[in-house]
């Protein structure tokens, strides 16, 4: 695995050796720290030369300036200071480490002429510093350039004005940026090597940072008659599981709040088998399972003081015997029959169950479920949204909010009678698919049958959980979008 840089903070200094990276606000104009690294007028005359224009989050590099022992000085974009926000920072911090190359020494320089940046903003930079240094390559024998992969991790020292209050608001941000890693890694991992037991010992590993941990197995899921869950299991060999994780870090009276996921480690469609181009990428059709995984790692290891539950159903949706077919009834934990007209349409199936156990259980103060739910959602929103279905106007509003503070965006979509009429079963109370069109939408009115009353949101996270296009602060095919979107969540409205 590529390892990740240690981080560091200091008094803003002249780096003496080794890689430093310094900001550059509009107009290329440099802060007045950079004045001593620029004593020959080197950076002065690149600038010049290359029309840099300090635009966020571009990059000049100069190589080995004469007469001093830096390897490499680079200059970042921070653009215009007026709209130097958090998602600014975080792409600033991913610029900064693909600026440096991966250099073993590292300083970058958090300094911006007409800009102080806070300890908040200094943090920012430092997770776009990690979320960049992800990358899955622990398969990889060889680096892509034939070259051993360096044993030590990078030196990274970021420079500001208050350290010690910047390295303080960095460990949060490290907290939640280790979530985001560990949601990347879950969905990135091969189905071979990441099953629903090895899932669910993932989960399990949430107790080192003090999250109560259950797992559910397939005898006690029958006990309590979740067969639609079960019944996409059965024609796989990897017996299903469903972890209840509780973070109690909030007042014991305080009602908690619920996070679900989709947990399929692998959907071939079943019997309504899917095509084979492409279907390699249904490794990650657990998304919305390890994003609930990854959150709760966050909200553990930031101590939130919050009550929160995340409930994943993990299964494998497989080809067999015994696997089943287009037609059956299932009886659902909720007592609502269920026609599987589709054996591919099975992530519903899952979240009708691990929905309806979470609200009779927990009674929660509202219920949000996350899920590589369906195709019809990258038609609709591509990979720059997720699809946001809510019963709830003012949860919905919040999450809206904050995936515009997060970058990690929503866009809301309807739900309405209508389109639940669709799903009305010949032979059943309800079909597992509405047909082509408002397949989304259709899929979350599915969903919505199973959670009552509760404020509910869900996010259709097939577009934005995997193969969104490449930034700079992620560049792995997993993006573990949902944790950062989540986190802020409950840390805007629910601590406290
Ligand atoms: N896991 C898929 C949805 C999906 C597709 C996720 C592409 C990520 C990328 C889901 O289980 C599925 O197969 N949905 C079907 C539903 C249909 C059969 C009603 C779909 O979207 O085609
Ligand atoms: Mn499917
Ligand atoms: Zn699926």
């Amino acid at each position: 695995m590529s390892i990740r840089p240690t981080i560091a903070f200091a008094k803003i200094a002249t780096p003496k050796k080794g890689s430093v990276v310094l900001l550059a606000a509009d107009g290329a104009a440099l802060a007045e720290s950079a004045a001593a690294l620029d004593a020959e007028g080197t950076l002065k005359k690149a600038i010049g030369v290359t029309e840099y224009s300090g635009k966020l989050a571009s990059s000049v590099e100069i190589l080995a300036p004469h007469g001093s022992e830096l390897d490499r000085i680079s200059i970042v974009g921070a653009g215009k200071t007026e709209a130097l926000d958090e998602r600014a920072w975080n792409r600033i911090g991913g610029a900064a480490f693909a600026a440096a190359k991966k250099a073993q020494e590292i300083a970058i320089v958090a300094d911006v002429a007409g800009a102080e940046p806070s300890a908040d903003d200094v943090a920012a930079l430092g997770m776009g510093v990690i979320l960049a240094s992800y990358a899955f390559d622990r398969y990889k024998t060889k680096k892509d350039n034939g070259k051993a992969a360096p044993a030590k991790p990078a030196k990274i020292t970021i420079m500001c004005a208050n350290p010690t209050a910047a390295k303080k608001a960095f460990a949060t941000a490290e907290a939640i940026a280790d979530g985001v890693v560990l949601a990347r890694d879950l969905v990135n991992e091969p189905a071979n090597i990441l099953g629903t037991l090895e899932f669910a010992a993932k989960a399990k590993e949430l107790e080192q940072l003090g999250v109560k941990v259950e797992i559910l197995t397939e005898k006690e899921m029958k006990k309590l008659g979740m067969n639609a869950l079960l019944g996409v299991a059965q024609g796989s060999v990897r017996p299903p599981r469903l972890a209840i994780m509780q973070w109690s870090g909030g007042k014991a009276k305080d009602q908690p709040v619920a996070f679900i996921g989709k947990g399929v480690v692998f959907d071939s469609g079943g019997v309504s088998i899917k095509p084979a181009g492409g279907m390699e990428d249904m490794k990650g059709d657990m998304g919305g399972a390890a994003a609930v995984t990854g959150l709760m790692h966050a909200l553990a290891a930031r101590k939130a003081k919050a009550n929160v539950i995340g409930v994943i159903g993990l299964v494998e949706n497989m080809v067999d015997a015994n696997a089943q077919r287009p037609g059956d009834i299932v009886t659902s934990m909720s007592g609502q029959t269920i026609e599987v007209l589709n054996t591919d349409a099975e992530g519903r199936l899952v979240l009708a169950d691990a929905l309806w156990y979470t609200n009779d259980r927990f009674k929660p103060r509202f219920m949000i479920n996350l899920a590589t739910l369906t195709g019809a959602i990258i038609v609709a929103l591509g990979n720059e949204h997720a699809g946001l279905f809510s019963n709830d106007d003012e949860l919905a509003d919040r999450l809206l909010k904050a995936g515009l503070d997060t970058g990690e965006k929503v866009w809301r979509m309807p739900l309405a009678p209508e389109y639940d009429k669709i799903i009305d079963a010949k032979n059943a109370d309800v079909k597992n698919t509405g047909g082509r069109s408002a397949g989304a939408i259709t899929a979350a009115q599915f969903l919505q049958r199973f959670v009552k009353e509760t404020p509910w949101a869900h996010l259709d996270i097939a577009g934005t959980a995997m193969g969104s296009p490449s930034s700079e602060i992620n560049q792995s095919w997993a993006s573990g979008y949902g944790v950062r979107l989540l986190d802020r969540l409950v840390r805007d409205h629910y601590e406290g």
